[in-house]
């Protein structure tokens, strides 16, 4: 088709030219999706396709024409319209560079900071990364010094802010971007491959990937340059997409395609509200807003701004900032500048970068959005200019959202934003020096930097001035909004009250009285309470410090205004004296600890993980990366949504089969001889498919099977599955129910753990106690970035080749061929790499690759499936919730003499492995010295998702309660907990007694040098000497300091392995353990170069460049087992040593008499020499630990400092600083990323993953919206980790010990840390109530959410304050 015409689309990836005609693309084809099929790239990864974790990030560059200027920006794939992005170029991770052309140095640094480590998330932060540098490019100032971009450190940090990663722990990915920057000190650089500690900064400036930001490559190729210069037309005007110009084309566009009955059209503009709303609904015409001149233009004059509605967030952003020709007033610049720096809180700057304010304010408008822009802009008096039916009208924000929701005819033109906002009160700053305007905006939510909505939002404005002795409110005016209405609303009854208000305490406690009734959430909303209390938290905030401040205003007391926390002294002056101790810190900085060792090189060495550059540059494949074959159907699981009920019928919403299905399969379609069997333990089985019944939410009913994962999802969201109750008993929900109706698992006896000494004697000789205190903890999901999927492809003779993204693909394999009624010599299973595990990938991959495997069998066709987020939440089931109520004996000195655990695990509906967990619990809660130690463990069956093996399964919780009972017991005897906790710590003759099979040698027992060794190096005590003047001193912040020791059993297991060596000399080595991240490849490779060269041959020292660990394939290799418990690596790394001694054994004659004719001999000849004499140089082995050795003890400690925000509930983690025993670790570097990765998960868990389900058990927190996992600034500012080579360790695999669990149970520190700082806040509380009795112990929920820390401070903390401000004041007056 001719360029130019207006049906052709036209863009470029990675320079290379796509045409396509825009008919054949439906207009809801994203880029993503675009990218994934029609082009190689497959960088771009689909994770949340909700915009919310920024895996598919990619570039997208516009060229401007008469200006000859080329803009660059991020963008999410997922939420781009293919049709979008005519005349763009996109650029993905693979295009940055890859393996054949050079990678670049993004990805280079991220490879060699150990900055990947599953890698799925790494293309999309590299991107992220370059696009910061791209337009770093563009900043004014200085060139940087050569290797450098003008990019700050703190820009560096904030380009990957709101992206997720599940394994690292971000900071070694905030180090590989730091690198880049010119104000980088490189000391701060963490552990990486380029250098070695103690070198020079020029030394290691020399080593790292070169960087020169002039030669980067080109964003956006000529000839695409050339194209738009010559094209005719740049607007699409397919069938169903309309990219009109103008306001007349599209209204004529609207005229044309809005009115028709049978047709279904939308506005849209970047379309990222689909991540949110997510609607598969089908519409037949798209009109672009973006391309019409009128909506995208900007424009200041003296009354103030108008932003055209198609105007990004981010456009919006530069334009307030900008210094503003036309807008007369310094307070109106200031007005702009804090709603810019508002905006930059909204969503992630690739979502910033392409959605609009006017879809921002519409969907605020038509569906309720809890929208911050809105908020902002009504608070300054905002008006709108719609468009219905070629009417034009202009509105107040106020009238625009309180009219009924708008049609899809009416367009949102512009917005204005009044430059001093809509304040009536006016004066001039020549004639009244003492008024000025103040303006403050506020959001309160669970990452800070933005992608997480807000709690509530809020703005101020007002026109003040200093009178004799105080300050007047003249005039204010403030909008709360996200807290639970249907729109963002102004608090008219407090702003009337207090205009004209001498400001005083008396004032100021009466309008945050009034706020309470102002802003009320409706019926219904989650943490109602919470929420109002934080509008008087933000009023308190902005109005407080002129009640305090009095006289002083000045022209900087617009800006200082609302510093309210640091009233006092300057506020940096004041927190450096606090935080003598500790480095001023960005987001995140740390200090590594590692020592290397050089007896058994490569091993020891910290070397660069297998495969991480082609992770970050994007070519690494992952199952959803392997081409569809011809023919090849999609899959889709519909769901129970019911906890118990019968199965009659499923059918689709109109009764009419959904576009593109060609089957539904259920268990009537198991062949003959089959089974109806999704997930097999050694524990029992779980069903593919409920039967008649379905006994959870979220079971698997139905597979609908359709020609793409778009039509499969749609038709399964589609799907109506009839139920019938009559005559079944209630569900089970609670463990409370199971246990009225005897509804439990058994637990092996091998899996129940031993009781300790005698409970009764142990109480008898206690001098007090605590008894029956119950605790709860939740689940966890797993959120892996790559979720299940699975690709089965029919072969001959009824064969079938199945790849799975799996933990356990010899468990896979056995359940498919039972499933199919096959031998196991018909299935194969392919497992190549796991986009994160983490424990959901063992029996929870299993249903999905059979599913898969049982379609493709019927159908006679390969499918695949790629499980959507919302679906994979729903079913994961995760880890384990449980109510545990212990009783406690102890001594006046702290010594605990007995302990009793009662505790209900909720297991869900199968059995699954949930009969470990009590013996993991039961395993680290004897890391203390309880004296005597029984319990009653149930594992409650109950009609939930069956809950599954989590990173730390049954030990997180065990190690949690531990300590628990611990604070209650200080608490109870008012002694300090670290001592309690000491007091408690095995010596190592109570160790053996706790734990008779893996105590070890008292050398091994290093648990107690670890504490004094973290002591020392974390500056504990002065630290809680600093923290306690802080809390004495500051009054709505609290530090909290806590130091956590963990101990953890860990078994090794079988594994088999096979290494062969090539003519070449390369190797090829093949281990049952699987890739998740974890860095056993890189393991392997290690361990089979040093033990190869033990030869002794010339070339044997870089074998490890040599070697290439290949996937998993159950044929090829049997027997692999599951890739869990920690200990998989060590296993692997032990049958590879052998493997390779049984081959330098075969190799050691020949090499004794070649070497008799060559001198020196090297590897290349005697492996040449070795094929040609027919020496088979191929060794398997399946090495079985011994039973006596084969458990060992795990030790770690951890001292976290938090600080908490007693007016908002937020919690930061100020510093966190580890030290882990890895024995002799095999590769530091990949054991540093453990510790670092599961300490984080570990935050996760204990502080903002909200588990939600609804009363039938159906989980509702079901997207990147609703489940919070930690982000970069969420994570400690600084983190020092400490892998402790504690030295030989005789039964060890080479020394080693594990570190991909034991690090998580560390993260219970933050959370005790917390508790800690929660008591500084009541004391204080209780000091303002008197009567109030409010400092008795306090149960600190897991997760420690801001609603949750809040309420334990106070929800009217704020209003007891002022209480006892007034009645001191009272008193004085007496
Ligand atoms: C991950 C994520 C996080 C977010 N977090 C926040 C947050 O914290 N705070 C916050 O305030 N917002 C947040 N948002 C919302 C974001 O600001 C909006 O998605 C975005 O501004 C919508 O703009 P758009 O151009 O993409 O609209 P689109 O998605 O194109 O359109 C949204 C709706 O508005 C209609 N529409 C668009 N423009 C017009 C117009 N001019 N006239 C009439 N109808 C129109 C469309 O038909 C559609 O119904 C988040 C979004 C995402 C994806
Ligand atoms: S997949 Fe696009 S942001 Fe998550
Ligand atoms: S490396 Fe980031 S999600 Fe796995």
């Amino acid at each position: 088709m001719e360029i130019g015409t207006n049906d052709v689309l036209v863009f470029a990836v990675n320079g290379k030219r796509y045409e396509v005609s825009s008919d054949s693309l439906h207009p809801s084809t994203t880029l993503l999706h675009f990218l994934r099929s029609h082009t190689p790239f497959k960088s771009v990864k689909l994770s949340c396709g909700e915009g919310g974790c920024g895996a598919c990030v990619v570039l997208q560059s516009t060229y401007d024409p008469v200006h000859k200027q080329v803009t660059s920006c991020t963008v999410n794939a997922c939420l781009t319209l293919v049709h979008s992005v005519n005349y763009c170029s996109i650029t993905t991770s693979e295009g940055l560079g890859n393996s054949k052309i050079g990678f670049h140095p993004i990805h280079e640094r991220f490879a060699g900071f150990h900055a990947s480590q599953c890698g799925f998330c790494t293309p999309g932060m590299c991107v992220a990364l370059f696009s910061a540098l791209v337009n770093a490019q563009e900043k004014q100032g200085p060139d940087p010094p050569t290797g450098f971009s003008k990019l700050t450190v703190a820009e560096a940090e904030k380009s990957i802010a709101g992206h997720f990663c599940r394994c690292t722990g971000y900071r070694p990915i905030a180090d590989a971007c730091k690198s880049f920057a010119s104000d980088v000190d490189m000391e701060d650089l963490g552990i990486n491959s380029f250098w070695k500690k103690g070198e020079s900064d020029e030394a290691k400036m020399s080593k790292l990937p070169s960087y020169n930001p002039k030669d980067d490559i080109c964003t956006y190729p000529d000839f695409l340059k050339s194209e738009l210069e010559a094209a005719m037309c740049l607007n699409i005007n397919g069938k169903s997409w309309h990219s009109p110009l103008t306001l007349k084309e599209l209204e004529r566009s609207i005229e044309t395609n809005m009115v028709t009955a049978t047709t279904k059209s939308r506005l849209v503009a970047g379309d990222t509200g689909m991540g949110f709303y997510k609607a598969l609904d089908h519409y037949d015409n798209y009109i672009d807003l973006k391309k019409v001149s009128e909506l995208s233009s900007i424009k200041r004059d003296h009354t103030g701004i108008v932003i055209g509605a198609a105007v990004t967030i981010s456009q919006a952003v530069l334009a307030l900032n900008e210094e503003g020709e036309g807008v007369s007033s310094f307070e109106g610049e200031l007005i702009y500048k804090k709603i810019a720096s508002h905006l930059k809180k909204i969503a992630t700057e690739s979502v910033r970068n392409s959605g609009s304010i006017g879809g921002n304010l519409v969907m605020a408008q038509r569906s309720s959005f809890p929208s911050d822009i809105v908020t902002i802009l009504l608070c300054v008096g905002s008006k709108v200019n719609l468009i219905t039916d070629l009417r034009h009208e202009n509105l107040t924000l106020d009238e625009f959202l309180s009219r009924p929701s708008l049609d899809q005819r009416s367009v949102l033109m512009n917005i204005h934003i009044p430059c001093r906002g809509s304040l009536k009160y006016s004066f001039s700053r020549e004639t009244q020096p003492d008024t000025r305007i103040l303006f403050e905006t506020y959001r309160a939510a669970s990452r800070p930097l933005g992608n997480a909505l807000p709690y509530l939002n809020a703005a101020f404005l007002a026109v003040v001035s200093s009178v004799d002795n105080g300050v007047v409110i003249s005039e204010i005016q403030m909008a709360f909004g996200a807290f639970g209405t249907k729109h963002a609303q102004r608090a008219r009854m407090v702003e009337k009250y207090l205009a004209g208000k001498f400001l005083n305490s008396d004032i100021l406690y009466k309008a945050v009285k009034l706020i309470r009734e102002d802003v009320v959430p409706e019926q219904g909303t989650s943490d109602a309470l919470y929420r109002s209390s934080l509008a008087v938290s933000y009023l308190f905030e902005f109005l407080y410090p002129m009640v305090k401040n009095g006289t002083a205003v000045t022209n900087s007391w617009l800006t200082e205004n609302t510093e309210l926390l640091s009233r006092n002294r300057n506020k940096q002056e004041k927190d450096s004296e606090y935080d003598s101790m500790r480095k001023p810190t960005l987001l995140s900085s740390g200090k590594q600890v590692i020592q290397s060792r050089t007896e058994y090189y490569p091993i020891g060495e910290p070397i660069t993980k297998s495969g991480a550059s082609i992770q970050a540059s994007g070519e690494a494949v992952y199952v959803d990366d392997i081409p569809s074959p011809t023919n090849c159907l999609y899959g889709a699981f519909i769901y129970s949504t019911q906890p118990l009920a019968r199965v009659k019928n499923i059918r689709f919403i109109s009764n009419l089969l959904p576009e593109g299905v060609s089957s539904v399969i259920t268990c009537n379609d198991i062949p003959p001889g089959g089974q109806n069997i999704g997930s097999k333990s050694v524990l029992g089985t779980e069903l593919l498919f409920a039967d008649d019944l379905t006994e959870c939410t979220g079971q698997r009913v139905a597979l609908v099977v359709a020609d793409t994962q778009k039509h499969a999802d749609r038709a399964a969201s589609l799907a109506i599955i009839d139920y019938e109750t009559e005559n079944l008993e209630s569900p089970i929900i609670t463990v409370e129910e199971a246990v009225e109706k005897s509804s439990f698992f058994e637990i092996p006896t091998f899996l129940r753990p031993a009781q300790v000494g005698n409970f009764s004697k142990g109480m008898a000789e206690a001098e007090d106690s605590i008894l029956s205190t119950e605790i709860r903890l939740p689940s966890q999901y797993y959120f892996y970035m790559e979720s299940q999927t699975a690709l089965a492809i029919p072969d001959e003779d009824n064969c079938i080749v199945v790849h799975s993204s799996s933990q356990c693909p010899e468990f896979v394999h056995k359940v498919i061929a039972v499933c199919l009624g096959i031998p196991e010599n018909n299935v194969r299973v392919i497992t190549r790499r796991v986009g994160g595990g983490f424990g959901g990938k063992a029996l929870k991959s299993m249903p999905v690759a059979t599913a898969c495997a049982l379609a493709a069998q019927k159908l006679c066709r390969p499918v695949r499936m790629y499980l959507n987020r919302k679906t994979d939440m729903i079913m994961a089931g995760g880890r384990h919730p449980m109510k545990i109520t212990y009783s406690v004996g102890f001594k006046s000195d702290g010594k605990i003499t007995a302990l009793h655990l009662d505790i209900l695990i909720n297991a869900g509906f199968s059995p699954d492995v949930s009969a470990i967990i009590p013996g993991n619990m039961i395993g680290v809660l004897k890391k203390y010295d309880w004296g005597a130690l029984s319990f009653d463990i149930k594992l409650c069956k109950t009609n939930h998702s069956s809950k599954s093996a989590m990173r730390g399964p049954g030990e997180v919780q065990g190690s949690y309660i531990a300590e628990a009972v611990i604070e209650h017991v200080a608490f109870t005897l008012s002694l300090e907990v670290d001592s309690v906790r000491y007091r408690n710590l095995h010596t190592f003759d109570s160790l053996k007694l706790f734990y008779e099979q893996s105590a070890g040698e008292l050398v091994e027992y290093t648990l107690p040098s670890i504490w004094d060794r973290l002591g020392m190096s974390s500056n504990f005590k002065q630290r809680i000497e600093m923290n306690e003047l802080f809390n004495r001193d500051e009054i709505w912040r609290k530090r909290g300091l806590s130091r956590v020791p963990i101990m953890m059993p860990v078994t090794m297991r079988s594994s088999p392995g096979k290494v062969s060596i090539l003519s070449d000399g390369s190797i090829v080595v093949e281990v049952g353990g699987i890739e998740l991240g974890q860095g056993l490849w890189t393991k392997v490779k290690q361990m089979t170069a040093y033990a190869l060269s033990s030869i002794q041959c010339d070339g044997t020292a870089d074998l490890v460049d040599k070697v290439r660990v290949v996937q998993s394939d159950t044929l090829s290799l049997i027997q692999g087992g599951i890739t869990s418990s920690s200990t998989t690596s060590e296993s692997s790394c032990e049958v590879v040593r052998i493997c390779c001694n049984i081959l330098v054994e075969r190799l050691v004659p020949l090499k004794e008499s070649l070497q008799v004719q060559m001198t020196p001999l090297n590897w290349h000849s005697l492996i040449l020499q070795a094929h040609s004499r027919g020496l088979s140089l191929s060794a398997s082995w399946y090495f079985v630990p011994d039973s006596n050795f084969s458990r060992y003890l795990n030790y770690g400690a951890a001292v976290s400092e938090v600080e908490i925000n007693i007016l908002t509930g937020e919690t930061s983690i100020l510093q966190a600083d580890i030290i882990y025993d890895c024995g002799q670790s095999m590769n530091p570097a990949v054991d540093m990323g453990q510790i670092e990765g599961a300490f984080v998960q570990g935050i996760g868990f204990f502080m903002s993953e909200e588990y939600l389900t609804n009363a039938d058990g159906l989980v509702v927190a079901d997207s990147t919206w609703t489940y919070m996992i930690p982000t970069i600034d969420t994570i400690p500012r600084q983190f020092n980790v400490e892998v402790l080579n504690s030295g030989h360790h005789e039964e060890r695999v080479l020394s080693s010990k594990a570190s991909g669990e034991p690090p998580l149970l560390l993260a219970a520190s933050v959370h005790c840390a917390t508790r800690a700082a929660i008591k500084e806040a009541r004391k204080q509380y209780h000091a303002w109530s008197k009567l109030v009795m409010f400092d008795s112990m306090f149960d600190l929920a897991v997760p420690a959410t801001m609603p949750v820390v809040k309420q334990l401070c106070g929800m009217d903390s704020v209003e007891l304050y002022l209480q006892s401000l007034l009645s001191t004041s009272r008193k004085n007056q007496l």
